[in-house]
């Protein structure tokens, strides 16, 4: 038994084209001196190299270290690859010394190992190491200090008989420890009594992504180890605009195949009662409701189910309802989970808490300002001439620079001085130049003092605010007239 391990180099085809043949070939050389020195140190060969490498281990464990160091020295690069291990029998085979002399590998391997590790190598994502579960048995104890192995449930690979379990080998906090999607050459089944199903078959009523997702790594791992590890409540709590929302549903798309029984999502922003509670629900599920007690029937339809995920949107509002609605199918429907998104903690028993942060100022805030610019003026790009003033401008959006459509008003501002001429406007409300006063109200907000929103109940200033002004219960807070503008709420197409 031997242990096969391919990589690919991300995007390798559009870096040449970025960077020309002569830089490219550069960074090329400095990939293979760094992946050659450290095969060396592992006890590994070489089989082959394209747009990666195609390697061979004795052990294990050695291609699990290999390919954790491997993903840091290509990190070093400004690289990133996929990586594929699988440990199986193979027949090895030596070139003629005169075959070799024309350019042919020293060595071949033969056997279904080979495409076996291939298409696994494949399946994975940008920075993803990937084993099989041949590979994840043999490594038994020895993952290597550091580093952790998650299963991301089976897949069937084109040409192989039976679907593979998969398993993630990474760093926390660094590696992405999220379910491969589907390719060309392999998908996600799920066990549906004897047969396997495919994933994408699995009930849901998710939306697809219409832009892209920015960062949030950390606060999906830990969803998705809660909710792994047996959690069957759990509430993502942050004010409003923080991306609540768009994480709950970017969970349920990529761990759809951890919930067999289906993912439903239920908008309850305009639920203000118990019945609204259920109609929103019930249409999510789409189950009609008879006459009998909904929240009843309700429990029913998720009991039947099975293992699935139901997740509650926007639950501030009807918090006072959670024991009459949320707590009788927490008891009814064993098998099914429940995220919630709220401002507020809905404090029943069992609650696990996510609390998540703005996003980090020097880092995802800035990529996700990018990204939206761009997609309303592709030619925008972060320079030297407006590197400060979008950093400032997120800043002063305490890291959340979509509340207020920003990168659409600021990517449209030619000259970059326009920008911190908008950020004026965010600081005090009264600066700015006259193009930029029509979305003001809209856009600007006060200054919360860096304060932030407390997991724990504390209200942020501006709901504090609202409160003062006395907001009945049965309002709701986020639709108030007196709330900030900057929080007012916005329909996401997410
Ligand atoms: N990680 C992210 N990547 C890309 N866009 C995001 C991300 N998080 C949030 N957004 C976008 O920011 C906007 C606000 O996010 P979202 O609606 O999820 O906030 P929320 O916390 O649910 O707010 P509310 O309390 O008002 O419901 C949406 O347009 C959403 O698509
Ligand atoms: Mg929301």
């Amino acid at each position: 038994m031997h242990t096969l391990l391919f990589t690919d180099v991300e995007n390798s085809t559009r870096f040449h084209e970025a960077f020309g043949d002569e830089r490219a070939a550069a960074v090329w050389t400095a990939h293979d001196r760094r992946s050659r020195d450290l095969l060396a140190r592992h006890g590994g060969r070489e089989i082959g190299r394209a747009d990666g490498l195609f390697l061979l281990f004795d052990r294990t464990a050695d291609a699990a270290s290999y390919a954790l160091e491997y993903r840091a020295a290509l990190a070093e690069l400004g690289l990133s690859a996929r990586v594929g291990i699988h440990a199986g029998a193979v027949t090895l085979r030596a070139n003629a010394a005169s075959d070799i002399a024309r350019g042919a590998n020293g060595l071949e391997i033969d056997g279904i190992a080979t495409p076996i590790a291939a298409r696994i190598m494949a399946l994975a994502r940008g920075g993803q190491i990937l084993m099989s579960a041949a590979a994840r048995a043999a490594l038994a104890a020895d993952v290597p200090a550091g580093a952790a192995v998650v299963a991301h449930g089976h897949y069937q690979l084109k040409g192989i008989e039976s679907p593979l379990e998969i398993h993630e080998l990474g760093v926390r906090d660094v590696s992405p420890f999220v379910p491969p999607a589907d390719v060309d050459k392999a998908y996600r089944v799920v066990r549906d009594g004897d047969l396997w199903r495919p994933v994408r078959e699995v009930r849901h009523n998710l939306p697809p992504e219409r832009d892209a997702f920015v960062g949030r790594g950390m606060e999906l791992r830990e969803l998705a180890q809660r909710l792994s590890h047996g959690a069957r409540l759990v509430t993502i709590l942050g004010p409003g605009g923080m991306g609540k929302t768009r994480l709950a549903r970017r969970y349920g798309s990529a761990w759809l195949g951890d919930w067999p029984g289906g993912v439903y999502f239920c908008d309850l922003s305009d639920a203000r009662s118990i019945e609204g509670i259920a109609s929103a629900t019930a249409s999510a599920l789409a189950v009609p409701l008879g006459r009998h007690n909904p929240v009843v029937q309700l429990s029913h339809v998720i009991a039947g189910r099975g293992r699935c995920l139901v997740v509650l949107d926007n639950f501030e509002q009807v918090v006072a309802h959670a024991p009459a609605t949320l707590s009788r199918w927490l008891d009814a429907a064993p098998a099914a989970a429940f995220v919630v998104t709220s401002r507020e903690r809905l404090q029943l028993p069992g609650e696990q808490v996510l609390a998540i942060e703005p996003l980090a100022l020097d880092g995802d805030a800035i990529d996700l300002f990018v990204e939206r610019a761009r997609a309303q003026r592709p030619a925008f790009v972060l320079d030297e001439a407006n590197r400060t003033a979008v950093a400032e401008v997120v800043r002063l959006l305490d890291g959340f620079p979509l509340r207020s459509n920003w990168p659409r008003r600021a990517s449209a501002c030619s000259p970059p001085g326009s920008l911190r001429c908008e950020c004026a406007i965010a600081s005090n409300g009264s600066a700015g130049c006259a193009a930029h006063r029509n979305g003001r109200r809209r856009c600007s907000r006060p200054s919360t003092g860096r304060g932030r929103f407390s997991p724990h109940g504390n209200k942020p200033p501006w709901r504090s605010a609202r409160r003062s002004t006395g907001p009945s219960r049965s309002r709701p807070l986020k639709r108030s007239s007196t709330s900030h503008p900057g929080h007012r709420r916005r329909r996401s197409p997410t």
